[in-house]
């Protein structure tokens, strides 16, 4: 069976939207109607007139868009791809942290469970976090969570003192400095790209710092003809088809901080397995069968969509 065909003959039949996150593999990202970071993949499910929307990426993504969509089919193509970074913050323990700090306005990351979200002021994204977190005045107490690394970042460039959750992503808190630097002196011209969830020794190296959307467009636009880069290597795919002449070099991780079944890895890049769990597959099966379907509780639900709202308005 042809399944790329059969994928996009069942899309048109069903009136489904495919849409992809970068990080996603290349193939599966071809395939889609719709691809970017996740600011854009919210802001295009919140627009949509299709009647099932396809997310392809991770099951918080497809939360966000199930919360705006209440009144469509959202699907994942694999239930079980989670994130890390969502993990690292059960809505519980946010909610008992919240409430040891009275007064302070809640700034979640989109990375999050839509439980997590439900005692949220606002949400962000890595593409609009500074300008959210500025629209508030300067003596604003803020929590931000759950990425440390995003949230020190911000505090960083911003000069405000959030009060940080301790989280982080599994795939950007593990960088080499060292790999990084090796590979600067190989390549003395090349531009060093890094997303904000990365630990700050290796923000520091950057030349450009933002989400993935972000990296793409400099990537694009820069004079500079290779690019070192510091995010999961998916988002390679669509950097190398945009500016096919360039040269695009994975950032390596710490060899020693990449676990797998067989030990340590020894790979040259760096890959989010749950971003890795969607595949051509899974995506045929799931627009087949339509599932697995994702739902959020009413109650949730009900809550968790003010601040995403706030944060779509905030963005305009
Ligand atoms: P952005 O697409 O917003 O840059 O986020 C990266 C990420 O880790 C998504 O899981
Ligand atoms: Fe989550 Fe990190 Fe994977 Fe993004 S790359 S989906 S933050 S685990």
């Amino acid at each position: 069976m042809d399944l790329k065909a059969e994928i996009r003959r069942l899309a048109k039949e069903k009136n489904a939207v495919i849409m992809a996150h970068y990080y996603v593999d290349g193939e599966v990202q071809d395939i889609a109607d719709f691809i970017g970071d996740s600011l854009a993949l919210a802001q295009q499910a919140a627009k949509t007139d299709a009647d099932i929307i396809v997310l392809c990426g991770v099951h918080f993504m497809g939360e966000t868009a199930a919360i705006l969509c209440p009144d469509k089919k959202v699907l994942v193509p694999d239930a079980a791809a989670t994130c890390s970074l969502a993990e690292s913050c059960p809505a519980d323990e946010f909610a008992q942290f919240v409430k040891e700090h009275p007064g302070y306005t809640v700034i979640s990351y989109v990375n999050t469970t839509a439980a997590t979200k439900a005692v949220t002021d606002v949400v962000v994204t890595s593409s609009n976090a500074r300008q959210i977190v500025e629209s508030f005045p300067e003596d604003t107490p803020i929590i931000f969570g759950p990425d440390q690394n995003l949230g020190g970042y911000i505090n960083a460039i911003t000069g405000r003192q959030m009060l940080l959750w301790n989280g982080a992503c599994h795939v950007h808190a593990r960088f080499s400095v060292e790999k990084i630097l090796a590979l600067k002196a190989e390549y003395p011209d090349a531009k060093v790209l890094v997303h904000p969830e990365c630990k700050g020794p290796v923000v520091k190296l950057a030349d450009k710092v933002g989400s993935t959307a972000a990296l793409l467009k400099y990537a694009i636009a820069d004079e500079a003809q290779v690019f070192i880069v510091a995010t999961e290597s998916g988002i390679l795919h669509e950097m190398q088809k945009k500016a096919p002449q360039k040269t695009f070099i994975p950032a390596p991780p710490d060899e020693a901080m990449v676990e797998t079944p067989e030990g340590k890895s020894s790979c040259a890049c760096n890959e989010c397995e749950y971003m890795k769990m969607v595949t051509l597959e899974k995506l045929y099966r799931c627009l087949r069968d339509e599932q697995p379907v994702v739902t959020v509780d009413p109650e949730i639900a009900a809550k968790a969509i003010k601040p995403i709202e706030r944060m779509l308005e905030l963005s305009k």
